[in-house]
């Protein structure tokens, strides 16, 4: 199996997310499927981290000031979580950047969110029984071979369980804070 991810744009990328730490593009190149999942991991999860916690939670559940809704545009309200991340990997997508990611779950309000493949089923399982372990494995789709990471994706703030637990689609209604509520999906193709 080939470990590296020799990939132009992302390698270009990769050189900015470890900027701090003096690695240049030709170490960017050495870097195997499982840490540049790891890394683009490490950037979405802060992302998404910070705009429930200092965005969402603090104007909706704390300051009451405006909420956020599915629809977002009419009522002039605040994008969801969920919809800042899809946004977002819609428009890498776009870019034709080279690797996709999605958030998925078991247990989702959105059923286009559900998982598909059999590694998604096995990686949200596993991320959900072992949320400090990410799951990496290598998937066939179209006759192409993936890399493909699974990390868990948990409620990190009231916000996140108080609008799960009360939405009509939810299948579960006792999430905790701090549990898993589902997992990123990050796939590399491997040639
Ligand atoms: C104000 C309501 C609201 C908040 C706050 C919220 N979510 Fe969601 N979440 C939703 C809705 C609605 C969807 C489905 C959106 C879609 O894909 O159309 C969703 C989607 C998801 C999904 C994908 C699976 C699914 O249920 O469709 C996960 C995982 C998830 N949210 C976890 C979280 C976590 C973790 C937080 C806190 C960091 C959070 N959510 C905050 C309403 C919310």
């Amino acid at each position: 199996m080939d470990k590296t991810y020799g990939l132009k744009k992302t390698a270009c990328m990769m050189v900015t997310v470890f900027a701090g730490m003096g690695a240049g593009a030709g170490h960017a190149k050495d870097m195997s499927f499982k840490e540049v999942a790891d890394a683009l991991h490490a950037v979405m999860e802060a992302d998404r981290t910070v705009y429930t916690r200092l965005i969402v939670n603090r104007l909706q559940n704390e300051e009451k000031v405006i909420k956020a809704s599915e629809h977002w545009k009419d009522e002039k309200a605040l994008v969801l979580p969920a919809q800042m991340f899809r946004f977002g990997a819609e428009m890498v997508a776009e870019k034709k950047a080279n690797f996709t990611y999605s958030l998925l779950s078991l247990w989702p309000i959105n059923k286009q969110n559900a998982a598909k493949t059999a590694v998604e089923k096995d990686g949200l399982k596993a991320v959900a029984a072992k949320p400090e372990q990410p799951y990496y494995q290598t998937e066939t789709l179209g006759g192409k071979k993936y890399f493909t990471a699974i990390y868990a994706d948990r409620a990190v703030a009231q916000a996140c369980i108080a609008c799960h637990n009360a939405h009509k689609d939810s299948p579960r209604t006792d999430f905790k804070l701090g549990e898993t509520m589902g997992g990123v999906v990050i796939r590399l193709p491997m040639k």
